[in-house]
């Protein structure tokens, strides 16, 4: 079973997270993406979709889910995303899409935050990923000293635009050791987005595909 058979399955396992009916929060990346051709299967249930992405916006409505405006619903029971990286406490770095602003913003409007990962994705200490930071265009230079400055290597992805019209810093070279508190060092940075570190908002359950079947992992 390779990696992508594992978040295939961890995607499978999700679907007995949405319940009957209700309108489910989707993120963005290549777990995801299996969970949306899963959910096609089984459209009927639901009564809509909010995306965390223009990609996998499209790929809803390629399979007919309807995806509403976040603004349009009142709440959303659950989420269903992936991530770059988690703790055994479920915080996570999301951002490797680049699609962090609109998955933090859905992850807290939701009641449930289900992450779905294949079992690389568990790690003791988050930050062998590059820590993804969504900054405003003209703050970028700012707040790459500023990441410096903090002991990280920001590295520009350059010539990627997010779906905000924003720029990212993938930050290298850090040991999270401290991820709630780090978050909100980042955030208070005058011209930084989001900031990829889910600390503040954890999942709060981890469907992890591995060769032997998917391990639920609770905080
Ligand atoms: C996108 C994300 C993704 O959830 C993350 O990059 C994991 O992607 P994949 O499922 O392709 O491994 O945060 O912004």
């Amino acid at each position: 079973m390779n990696a992508d058979d594992m978040k295939r399955e961890a995607a499978r396992a999700a679907l007995d997270y949405i319940g009957d009916g209700g309108i489910i929060g989707v993120g963005t990346g290549s777990t995801v993406n299996h969970f949306i051709d899963l959910l096609a299967e089984v459209k009927h249930k639901i009564d809509g979709t909010v995306s965390s992405s223009e990609a996998s916006t499209e790929r809803l409505k390629a399979h007919g889910i309807e995806v509403m405006d976040l603004n349009s619903v009142a709440g959303l029971e659950v989420y269903i995303d992936g991530a770059d990286e988690s703790n055994r406490q479920l915080h996570l770095i999301k951002g490797g899409g680049g699609a962090l602003t609109r998955e933090k913003i859905i992850a807290g409007a939701s009641k449930k935050f289900v992450c779905i990962a294949d079992e690389s994705k568990l790690v003791d200490v988050m930050g062998e990923f590059p820590l993804p930071v969504e900054v405003i265009p003209m703050a970028r230079s700012y707040i790459a000293r500023e990441l410096v400055k903090l002991g990280g290597r920001p590295v520009w992805r350059d010539g990627f635009v997010t779906d905000n019209g924003n720029c990212i810093l993938d930050v290298h070279d850090l040991k999270i050791m401290e991820p709630v508190k780090l978050e909100t060092q980042l955030n208070a940075l005058a011209g930084v987005v989001t900031v990829g570190i889910f600390g503040h908002r954890p999942a709060d359950v981890l469907l992890l595909g591995s060769p032997n079947g998917v391990r639920v992992v609770n905080p």
